[in-house]
């Protein structure tokens, strides 16, 4: 296992390694779980050699978001990283990411307007640099994503359009705990009554596709039930949306491919989860 903090030799040894093969590429920001695991075990299933990143990347939290509390165990992921058969960590110091004088974003337009993007000014400019300062440094063939964040996954595929990078994004699954909750390195921020209460967002998801399933097309109305619910259990809606997969803006009529989007409070915990309508 090689733990790398330097750019240049992340560069030649990435340069190296695509030599035997394609190159796999899980960026994370570590405290890894199921889901994180779950990309890195794909990779390692269909290339020679996969790379992963753990960095807390301080450019996508906005000024009153969790950076100082963000959970962070690198001994713990990098023992995870091992048992999936990971040789090689790119764990950057915040300081080589962004030295000073650093000046230069990527700034999605209009997919990162829309969802998290309004709730959350600026978190794409900052996950669309540092995902590109990323495959500059690594240049993996492949790159895997968890659908969970299915706004980011959506906007980093049309940044490689976009910026003709030769890259693809192998979007995977969202993973989730016994009882339905989508892992979340925030997960562990909630208390018992949250955890419990958090149950709502699958709940409503699954409730989403029970409407469309029926026969329901009026966005407006299953968006109506699921909010009560989540309302009822407490959490604090900061969005619940049909949205169409590629434009991300809101639908009126549900279709096959729409895709229910939801991110809700639970104490100042902020969840995400997201659900095609028709299963
Ligand atoms: O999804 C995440 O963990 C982050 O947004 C990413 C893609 C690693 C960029 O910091």
């Amino acid at each position: 296992m090689q733990i790398i903090q330097d750019i240049a030799l992340t560069k030649s040894l990435c340069r190296s390694l695509k030599q035997e093969g394609s190159l796999g590429f899980v960026p994370t920001m570590g405290y890894l779980h199921e889901g994180h695991l779950s990309l890195v075990k794909q990779s390692v299933k269909e290339n020679p050699n996969t790379i992963v990143s753990v960095f807390v990347n301080p450019s996508q939290f906005g000024q009153n978001e969790d950076l100082a509390t963000y959970p962070r165990d690198l001994e713990r992921d990098v023992a995870l990283l091992q048992e999936c058969g990971v040789e090689y960590i790119f764990n950057p110091s915040t300081q080589a990411i962004y030295p000073n004088g650093f000046d230069t974003w990527v700034v999605p337009d209009k997919l990162a307007d829309v969802l998290c993007g309004k709730s959350r000014p600026g978190h794409f400019r900052g996950v669309a640099t540092i995902v590109l300062k990323l495959l500059n440094i690594v240049s993996p063939d492949h790159m895997y994503m968890g659908l969970k964040d299915f706004q980011q996954q959506r906007i980093l595929k049309q940044m490689i359009i976009d910026l003709n990078l030769d890259c693809d994004i192998v979007a995977c699954p969202i993973v989730r705990e016994a009882d339905g909750l989508a892992m979340s390195s925030r997960n562990s921020y909630l208390n018992p009554q949250q955890r419990e209460k958090s149950l709502s967002l699958y709940q409503g998801l699954l409730k989403a596709r029970e409407l469309f399933a029926q026969g329901e097309r009026d966005c407006g109305l299953i968006i109506n039930t699921i909010k009560e619910n989540i309302e009822n259990s407490g959490g604090v809606i900061d969005y619940i949306e049909c949205v169409d997969p590629l434009s991300l803006q809101s639908v009126q009529e549900a279709e096959a491919d729409t895709r229910m989007m939801l991110a809700v409070y639970f104490g100042k915990t902020r969840l995400i989860d997201n659900m095609a309508l028709k299963a």
